[in-house]
């Protein structure tokens, strides 16, 4: 399948590892030209080396807080200029940390809201202009999590405010339609990145066992008996943003191995 995504300009959003790395090396390998954003500059060039080592291409590198709307519309700015235009962004951030409701004051809540949600609104709402000027129309593509469709125990940052990302994106399918602009929320289970080797060890610590024998447990949970890998995950964010997908818009993509078993 042509993903029709040679020469397109792609921005990724928190693609010094994990998921995003991942989402932008696809887009590399497919010919896009990419751009990568987010804080620490040495991670950040660690990942452009090594896209450039697979896909054969460089991506263009930003330094980005999502937190900061000054950074945003800085490096959207520069990759539209960079790349001539802008045909795609894939929204990301890394993730809130962990706790119940008694966990987070006021001040707590508010930088949950500003970093999975707010940073979101702020990424499509700069990078419309040049979407909406794209050749063949643009695309969004959102990173949330599975906890858009079932809430996850002990995370209830992400469960409140990716609820709000599954909202915006449902609302934007209808209102940047006539602009030709696809969205679509991508959302994970569980895939290996340091994420989840990070929540693996402090549910490790909370429960007096070992990190192996939490991997183990939640595997059994899932479906397909293993984690995902980055590069499964992305290959599926990839086509929700790429010219391949033509008719699929609004909707949220569980990336989960059958973990979740809501209809
Ligand atoms: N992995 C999973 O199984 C899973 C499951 C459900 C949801 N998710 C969600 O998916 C997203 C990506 O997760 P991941 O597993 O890829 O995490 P990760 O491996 O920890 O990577 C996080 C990425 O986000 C960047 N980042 C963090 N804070 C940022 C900020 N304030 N501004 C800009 N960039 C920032 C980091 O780069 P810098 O340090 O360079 O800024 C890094 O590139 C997170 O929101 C996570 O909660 C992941």
């Amino acid at each position: 399948m042509d993903m029709g995504l040679r020469g397109k300009s792609v921005f990724v959003a928190a693609a010094s590892k994990g998921l995003g790395k991942a989402i932008a090396l696809e887009y590399a390998r497919e010919g896009a030209k990419v751009t990568i954003a987010s804080r620490d500059e040495r991670q950040l060039e660690a990942a452009r080396g090594e896209i450039a080592a697979v896909a054969g291409s460089s991506p263009f590198v930003v330094r980005m807080d999502v937190r900061s709307a000054d950074d945003i519309r800085a490096a959207v700015r520069a990759a539209v200029r960079e790349h001539g235009g802008l045909d795609a962004i894939v929204t990301n951030a890394g993730g809130p940390p962990q706790g119940g409701f008694e966990a987070f004051d006021d001040d707590g809540w508010q930088s949950g809201f500003e970093l999975t949600l707010m940073s979101v609104v702020r990424l499509i709402r700069e990078a419309l202009p040049a979407l909406r000027e794209a050749a063949d129309g643009g695309r969004i593509v959102n990173v949330a999590s599975m906890s858009v469709k079932e809430p996850i125990r002990n995370l209830i940052l992400s469960n409140v405010f990716r609820a709000g990302v599954n909202a915006l994106t449902k609302s934007l399918a209808t209102e940047l339609a006539p602009d030709r602009i696809l969205i679509n929320t991508v959302a994970p289970g569980r895939i290996g990145t340091d994420r989840l080797i990070d929540l693996d060890r402090k549910r490790a610590a909370e429960l007096g066992v070992s990190v192996e024998d939490v991997q183990r447990e939640s595997a059994a949970q899932i479906p397909l008996g293993r984690v995902g890998t980055p590069e499964e995950f992305a290959r599926a964010a990839v086509f929700l943003g790429s010219f391949a997908n033509t008719y699929v818009t609004g909707q949220a993509l569980l990336v989960d191995g059958g973990i979740v078993k809501a209809l």
